[in-house]
């Protein structure tokens, strides 16, 4: 995850760089198709759907909404832009596109950094219409709209006192992040965010929507829990409900004069810190343009204010901006400065990584470094390498099987990197390089460790993944999918 300081001059330096960066690089728009060229697929689309949906065309402003990604190179100009409101119109156009084998795209919240993943020149389906969440609070439970970002389903839960697992900084999308896993800032109490999936609202290739829950499909209820776009498109998630208070955390910027004694105090958290309310996500950021590592600190609390001992060594480093504060969880994911690099390039890939040890530590530094500067004259490239330290009992809390982890006996944090999405070769080389790194260091458990697969680079192959599930996930694929529809759409495909 990249992160831009929002104060002092070196951060509005970088920010300048940054505008300048999307300036250069944003892909310029096609022009207007007339009535006469618009495609027959999206005529025919726009002719069975309800008056719940509606297709648009280029320039108009919700075709531009529907087809944009965090990551400006996730973007693609479709033929059109289907805003699907009810799931029986999501049936109609599935089975339109499967008939017509066309290309398409499904898109919740838009960071998906591989591109194709959500994106297409064909016919692009956005979910911004599944907007409702709905607290039951006999049930603990709330439904949840597909089409949201997390930042609006906290919102609307807030009033409860209750919240479910979403994302951890503003923006994200409710359907990639659930359907790949989810890393919350909850999942050191509650596990991964699909462990708290109740039911999917379904609507499968054939068209038809259907509930799925532990009791009505196991399979395919195992299969939904990571195994992303594969088995058609979701409309509602039913999520476990938690009790929420106000809690404490935000953001910290540190120049890299601070750097030592950071990764000094982000191993000695990860060794003492076992509370699981507290969360950290470290990143080391390289700036070409003031040619050093900028650190951004993510701080968490589950709670108005952390005990003492949990962050104070890390507080005690002079920081050039700080925003960490008692405050809501809608205020805390909007506090993270990740927004501020809307529209550049970008692409991740995972590296998991079992302990943050100071050798690794000093790797990942100097693969910050490395990569940072040979990559600086090339354009102006992002790199940011993301340490998310979490408890080791984090796959514990769910004793069922989901598609991914494909092992939860196998403890892994997913660290991740962010690059230029020109420089793939270079960001698989470098997420190699620390695995094999960690492994010679004795963490031979990493040798199976699979990648997330909501940060892993494309082309990574499915078991690397997935691992040993990925011969059940392809036959749920072919049972569930036997016309192959969903492989019309990008992404991981079993
Ligand atoms: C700035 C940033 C911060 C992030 N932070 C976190 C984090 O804290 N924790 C974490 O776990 N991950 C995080 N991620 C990764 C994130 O979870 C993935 O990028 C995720 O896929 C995004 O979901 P989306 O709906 O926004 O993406 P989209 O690009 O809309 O979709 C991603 C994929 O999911 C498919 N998809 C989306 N919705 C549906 C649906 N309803 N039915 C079927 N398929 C669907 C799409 O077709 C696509 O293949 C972060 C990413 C970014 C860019
Ligand atoms: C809330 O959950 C309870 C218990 O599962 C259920 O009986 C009730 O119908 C639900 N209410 C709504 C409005 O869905
Ligand atoms: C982040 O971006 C999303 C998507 O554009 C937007 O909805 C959200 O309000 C932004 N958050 C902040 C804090 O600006
Ligand atoms: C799911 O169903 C299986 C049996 O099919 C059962 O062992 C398991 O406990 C169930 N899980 C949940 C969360 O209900
Ligand atoms: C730094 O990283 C680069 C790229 O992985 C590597 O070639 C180099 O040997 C590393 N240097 C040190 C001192 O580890
Ligand atoms: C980048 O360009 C500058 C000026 O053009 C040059 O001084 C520097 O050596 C270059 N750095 C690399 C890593 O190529």
């Amino acid at each position: 995850m990249m992160i831009v300081p929002s104060l002092s001059t070196l951060a509005s330096t970088y920010l300048f760089f940054l505008s300048l960066i999307s300036l250069c690089l944003a892909g310029s728009p096609s022009p207007l198709p007339g009535p006469s060229l618009q495609d027959s697929v999206c005529l025919r689309i726009a002719h069975s759907i309800s008056p719940a949906s509606e297709v648009f065309y280029p320039g108009e402003s919700l075709y531009e909404k529907g087809i944009f990604h965090w990551a400006s190179s996730s973007t693609q100009q479709s033929k059109c832009v289907v805003e699907a409101g009810t799931p029986s119109d999501v049936g109609i156009i599935l089975v339109i596109l499967g008939q017509t084998r066309t290309p398409f795209a499904v898109k919740s919240g838009g960071h998906a950094t591989n591109p194709g993943f959500s994106s297409t020149s064909d016919i692009h389906i956005s979910l911004y219409r599944f907007s409702e969440v709905n607290y039951n609070s006999t049930s603990n439970t709330a439904d949840v709209g597909t089409g949201l970002i997390w930042d609006d389903v906290y919102a609307a839960l807030e009033s409860f006192g209750v919240n479910v697992l979403g994302g951890r900084v503003s923006g994200i999308g409710v359907g990639g992040f659930l359907l790949g896993g989810g890393y919350s800032w909850m999942t050191n109490q509650y596990g991964l965010a699909i462990d708290n999936v109740v039911a999917f609202e379904l609507v499968q290739p054939n068209g038809k929507t259907v509930i799925v829950t532990n009791s009505s499909d196991p399979e395919l209820f195992f299969g939904l829990k990571g195994g992303m776009n594969n088995f058609g498109i979701v409309t509602k998630f039913t999520l476990k409900t938690h009790p929420q208070s106000l809690v404490w955390g935000g953001s910290i910027l540190n120049l890299e004069s601070t750097l030592s004694d950071v990764e000094a105090a982000t191993i000695a958290f990860q060794a003492a810190v076992t509370d699981p309310k507290a969360g950290l996500i470290m990143t080391y950021n390289y700036v070409p343009s003031i040619q050093q590592i900028l650190i951004n600190q993510l701080m968490f609390y589950d709670g108005p204010t952390p005990p003492a001992g949990i962050f104070d060594t890390l507080l005690a480093i002079p920081a050039t901006s700080s925003d960490v504060s008692t405050r809501s969880m809608l205020s805390l994911v909007r506090a993270s400065p990740s927004n501020g690099t809307d529209g550049a390039r970008a692409v991740f890939q995972g590296y998991p990584i079992a302990s943050l040890t100071s050798s690794i530590s000093a790797v990942i530094v100097n693969e910050t470094r490395f990569w940072g500067t040979a990559l600086a004259n090339k354009s102006a490239v992002t790199v940011s390498y993301a340490m998310e330290l979490f408890l080791p009992s984090i796959y514990s809390h769910n004793p069922d099987n989901t598609a991914f982890p494909p092992s939860r006996n196998l403890f892994f944090q997913p660290f991740d990197l962010e690059f230029d999405v020109d420089f793939h070769a270079a960001a698989r080389a470098s997420s190699a390089h620390i695995r094999e790194a960690a492994i010679g260091e004795g963490q031979s458990e990493l040798v199976d460790a699979p990648i997330y697969p909501n940060y892993a680079i494309s082309g990574t192959p499915l078991a690397d993944m997935y691992g040993g599930n990925v011969p059940a996930l392809q036959a749920l694929k072919r049972r569930i999918d036997p016309q192959n529809v969903m492989g019309l759409a990008g992404g991981w495909k079993f």
